[in-house]
């Protein structure tokens, strides 16, 4: 058989031998869906199953793969099984892996491309640390690898940008907000005055939250989606260890009152701009100007603002993923991937992503202070900014601020000039200095 043998990278694979090696499901056989994961998002899919019919056909959950049969309730009707073995041995068509993390779920998704069984993932960690070595063994196989619902699930878009060549071709930046615990404890914070911890408590209290939301807090989920979007959007495909991130705890409700006060509010942002000059990136809590598309996305709403070279900006915006919507992608993703089987292979797998270095912009900086002595003077303030070559563009005097002002926007420069700033600041007022990076309306 054709697609028996080893490939090289690189080579091209014809459709028609793909489809000898993984025979296309007859239009009267239910397609088998083996589960690897049964946890909230995998009960979701098999919740859903009975009633999708892609191609007028049927689909079946052929078996679930889970550590514990005995951890949790159970959907009734589902082989639960603990070894992979005895979901390859139900003969499954696709593989829905939805374990969560690393491994095991990199070695069980290696095999299954092995055995030519198309995937598809909603896992983000998996993307963002193996992303490359899965889609070059995908593509080798010639199997399909799917992962729509791994970013954003609620706006299943990725896909289907990834495939309009001119139009990706024409972007230049995104900025997003992708992680929906966060933005709610922050428009908590705005919308009530709530310190953080308090946020968070309603958050958890509403399921807006994990009992353990480190990921979620800390910036790391965002940061691996952001690694996922980078590769669909750019395309590039980069460590995520290269990328500057920073979570939301220290963010105050009185930072969020200031920077009202210029015009604006901080959100949980992943923002990337590409060109002539490199890639850049961040993700962290950033000012975002009243303007910008982000700025009303309030509570756990996600979205995606999209901008071209000719500074048009389009915004993807919906609710954040919760295990209904992941399901829903997750299917759409199922029958995507059968009918690339038997159709064609989906562009977004064929393409390669360039290698590229990332760096941390340089963007404009909300800067606040706090303390119990007098703040300095808007001139003092603005030579020791400038002695560290930092400039400020707009600054709030409250009411109260007998000498200096207590937040201002500077003009856009490096993170290390910012710290150098601050530092400097803190050092001859005895105050806390805080700085955020800026979003700018357009960007
Ligand atoms: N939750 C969401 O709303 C959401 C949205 C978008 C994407 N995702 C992604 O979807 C994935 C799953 O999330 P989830 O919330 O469904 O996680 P979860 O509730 O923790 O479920 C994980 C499932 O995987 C099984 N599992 C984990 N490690 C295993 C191992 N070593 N061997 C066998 N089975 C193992 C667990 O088995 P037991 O049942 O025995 O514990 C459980 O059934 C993650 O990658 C997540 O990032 C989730």
């Amino acid at each position: 058989l054709p697609c028996a043998r080893a490939r090289t990278e690189g080579e091209t694979v014809p459709v028609d031998s793909c489809a000898l090696v993984h025979p296309a499901p007859s239009a009267a056989a239910a397609l088998r869906i083996g589960l690897l994961g049964l946890g909230q998002v995998g009960a979701a899919v098999a919740a859903r199953v009975p009633a999708l019919a892609p191609g007028g056909r049927r689909l079946t959950i052929a078996a679930a793969l889970v550590r514990d049969p005995a951890s949790r309730q159970r959907p009734e009707g589902i082989p639960i099984v603990t070894r992979i073995d005895d979901v390859f041995a139900r003969r499954p068509d696709v593989i829905v892996e939805v374990l969560g993390g690393v491994e095991p779920a990199r070695t069980l998704v290696l095999e299954a491309i092995a055995r030519r069984i198309p995937i598809v993932t909603a896992n983000k960690s998996l993307l963002a640390h193996c992303g490359d070595e899965l889609l070059a063994a995908a593509r080798l196989a010639g199997v399909p690898l799917r992962c729509e619902a791994s970013v954003v699930a609620g706006l299943p878009f990725l896909s289907s940008i990834a495939r309009r060549h001119a139009f990706r071709s024409s972007l230049v930046s995104f900025s997003g907000i992708v992680n929906g615990t966060t933005n709610f404890v922050l428009s908590r914070m705005e919308g009530t005055g709530a310190d953080y911890d308090a946020a968070l408590d309603e958050a958890r209290r509403r399921g807006f939250a994990e009992p353990d939301p480190t990921s979620d807090v800390q910036g790391i989920d965002a940061l691996e989606k952001l690694v996922v979007l980078l590769r669909h959007l750019v395309p590039a495909s980069v460590d995520p260890r290269a990328i500057e991130v920073d979570g939301i705890v220290a963010v105050t409700a009185d930072d969020l009152r200031r920077a009202r006060g210029l015009g604006g509010t901080i959100k949980p942002v992943v923002h990337a701009a590409w060109g002539a000059g490199g890639l850049e990136a961040f993700a962290g809590p950033a000012f975002v100007p009243r303007e910008h598309p982000l700025a009303r996305l309030e509570g756990v709403t996600n979205g995606v603002a999209l901008r071209d070279r000719s500074g048009h900006s389009l915004l993807f915006a919906g609710p954040g993923a919760g295990p209904d919507v992941t399901a829903a992608t997750i299917l759409d993703d199922v029958a995507a991937a059968l009918d690339a089987v038997t159709e064609r292979p989906v562009e977004a797998e064929r393409r390669e992503a360039s290698h590229g270095r990332v760096a941390a912009p340089a963007t404009g900086w909300l800067i606040t202070l706090d303390g119990s002595r007098p703040l300095p003077s808007g001139p003092e303030v603005a030579d020791l900014l400038g002695s560290c070559g930092v400039w400020i563009e707009r600054a709030v005097y409250e009411r109260g601020d007998t000498a200096g002002p207590a937040s201002f926007l500077t003009y856009a420069c490096s993170r290390d000039r910012v710290q150098a700033a601050m530092r400097a600041i803190e050092a001859a007022a005895c105050c806390r200095a805080s700085a955020w990076r800026a979003l700018r309306g357009d960007a």
